[in-house]
C-alpha cells in the first residue's frame, strides 16, 4: 500500500490519530527535502516514525534557484519525480507498504501529488487528510476568515502580479501562499487592490519558531518559503 500521510502544518500535536497510527506502523517512510536540510515533514513527524524504519529521503534537485516556469526547472522536477516514484515502486514491488510525509494536506499543493500521480495505477493507495498550513495559521493568528457567503480566494505568490491583482480584487478573504522571493510583489499586489492593511504576514506557523504580525509591519528582509499572507473576510458581518 502506498499512503499518503498528511501530518499537518508543523505542531506535531496537530496530527490525526489515522496518520499517528499508520507512521507508527510503516517499515518504509519517504520524504521530501531540501538538499542540506532535514524537511519539514520528516521533522514534524520525528515523534511518530517508527524504530528501525527505513528511510527514503527525496532530495529536490532545485528549491527556489530557479523560477517555476523556467523550463530547465520543468525539467529537472520531472525527472526528479520520475526517479522519486521508481524508488518507491521497489518498495511497492517487494511488498512492503511506504509511507510517504506529507506537510499539511497531500493533495493541497503537496509535491506527493506527482508521486500519486504517476504510482495510483499501478498501485494500491490511501490518502490520509491532513490539517492544512492555511489552517494551522489562521487559527494561530486568532483570525476567523470566513463569514456567511464570503468567498475565499488561493492564490500561490508564484503567480504575475496582474492576476494576483485580479484574483484579490475579487476575494472576500484570500490566502496567499509560497511566499519566499515572491514577497515583494505579493505586497504590490494586496496595495493595488487595497489590501495591505488586513494583510496578516505568518511565517512557519504553529512551529516553534513562527511569526506573526501585520505584514505592514514587517520589514522588508526576506521572507522564508514556509510563510503564508491572510487576508481575513467581512469580519462579523451575518
Ligand atoms: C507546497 S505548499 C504545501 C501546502 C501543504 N500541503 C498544506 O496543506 O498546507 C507550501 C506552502 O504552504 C504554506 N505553508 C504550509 N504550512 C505552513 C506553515 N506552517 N506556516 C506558514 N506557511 C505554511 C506556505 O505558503 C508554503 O510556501
Amino acid at each position: 500500500m502506498l499512503y499518503g500521510v498528511g501530518i499537518g502544518p508543523g505542531d506535531p500535536e496537530l496530527m490525526t490519530l489515522k496518520a499517528a497510527r499508520i507512521l507508527a506502523a510503516a517499515r518504509v517512510i519517504a520524504f521530501f527535502a531540501k538538499r542540506g536540510h532535514q524537511g519539514h515533514a520528516r521533522r514534524i513527524a520525528t515523534a511518530h516514525v517508527r524504530d528501525g524504519a527505513e528511510e527514503i529521503r527525496l532530495e529536490y534537485p532545485v528549491t527556489t534557484e530557479l523560477p517555476v516556469e523556467d523550463p530547465r526547472y520543468l525539467a529537472q522536477m520531472a525527472d526528479f519525480y520520475a526517479d522519486s516514484a521508481a524508488l518507491i515502486a521497489r518498495r511497492l514491488d517487494q511488498g512492503l507498504d511506504v509511507a510517504v510525509l506529507c506537510e499539511g494536506d497531500p493533495f493541497f499543493y503537496g509535491s506527493f501529488m506527482y508521486l500519486y500521480d504517476r504510482l495510483r495505477p499501478a498501485y494500491q493507495s490511501e490518502i490520509v487528510p491532513g490539517i492544512t498550513g492555511m489552517g494551522g495559521c489562521w487559527t494561530r493568528a486568532g483570525l476567523p476568515m470566513t463569514h456567511g457567503d464570503d468567498v475565499l480566494t488561493i492564490l500561490p505568490g508564484t503567480l504575475a502580479e496582474a492576476d494576483l491583482v485580479t484574483g484579490l480584487e475579487r476575494a472576500d478573504a484570500a490566502v496567499i501562499m509560497k511566499i519566499g522571493r515572491n514577497l515583494p510583489k505579493v505586497r504590490a499586489a494586496l496595495a493595488q487592490a487595497g489590501l495591505s492593511e488586513r494583510a496578516i504576514y505568518v511565517e512557519r506557523g504553529t512551529m516553534a519558531d513562527e511569526r506573526i504580525l501585520p505584514l505592514k509591519d514587517m520589514k522588508d528582509r526576506p521572507a522564508p518559503y514556509f510563510s503564508i499572507i491572510l487576508v481575513p473576510g467581512r469580519q462579523g458581518r451575518r
